[in-house]
């Protein structure tokens, strides 16, 4: 298990417990991710946390598999899902560039709140286009602290030598944009929910 998995598998159940912050950043997210979906899509979820998001986008599509490095968030996210009574939502352990969904079968890949914690980003974006359709979209959320003031990355440091935080890239919005329109896709739609530190929400269609 990766030093990683081992951070988040931890602080699973103290993160679950905890509400959403801005509420109105996470409807803005939800409503505009939610127009991209289909009723006959299929919908890969990378990096889940305990299924939230993924329970209440799913009943907009057929199936939805939603998945996440650490396993203390998937159980959590399949307790969630039992007591809810989602029948099309399937949790599986896997990394964002876990090869087993590279099948080009997904009308969509979800990923929020991730990429900033995601040490190899290249084979993540390989592995999210190679799971879409052609056509189909990435859709991302991504809190870019590059932007943010000179403090954050200084407190954040300070909470990794001590255990308290995982790995973080601190993103500019561009160098993220970049990154994605260099692995195969055009952006379609972006915004910042909040906008301060931006959390950049992006639209990607593959190519
Ligand atoms: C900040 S939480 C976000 C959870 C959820 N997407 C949300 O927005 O509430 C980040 C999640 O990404 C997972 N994660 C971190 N690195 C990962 C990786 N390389 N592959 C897959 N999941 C990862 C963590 O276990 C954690 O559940």
């Amino acid at each position: 298990m990766t030093t990683d998995a081992q951070f988040w598998n931890k602080i699973a159940r103290r993160y679950a417990a905890n509400p959403v912050k801005d509420m109105s950043s996470y409807e803005q997210t939800l409503e505009r991710a939610g127009s991209y979906l289909h009723a006959d899509d299929s919908v890969l979820e990378l990096g889940c946390g305990t299924a939230t998001t993924a329970l209440l986008l799913a009943p907009q599509v057929t199936q939805y598999t939603a998945t996440d490095i650490a396993d203390e968030m998937i159980a959590i996210g399949r307790e969630k899902a039992v007591n809810q009574g989602a029948s099309n939502v399937e949790l599986v352990t896997a990394t964002s560039d876990d090869a087993r969904f590279s099948d080009g079968s997904r009308d969509a890949v979800l990923a929020f709140n991730l990429f900033h914690l995601v040490d190899d980003m290249d084979a993540t974006l390989d592995m999210a286009h190679a799971a879409l359709k052609p056509g189909g979209c990435l859709i991302s959320k991504t809190a870019c602290l590059g932007e943010a003031s000179f403090f954050v990355p200084l407190m954040v440091r300070a909470m990794q030598m001590v255990g308290k935080a995982p790995f973080v890239r601190f993103f500019k919005i561009a160098e993220l944009e970049q990154m994605i329109i260099a692995k195969g896709f055009d952006i379609i739609e972006t915004g910042c929910y909040p906008a301060k530190p931006p959390s950049r929400f992006i639209v990607s269609r593959k190519r």
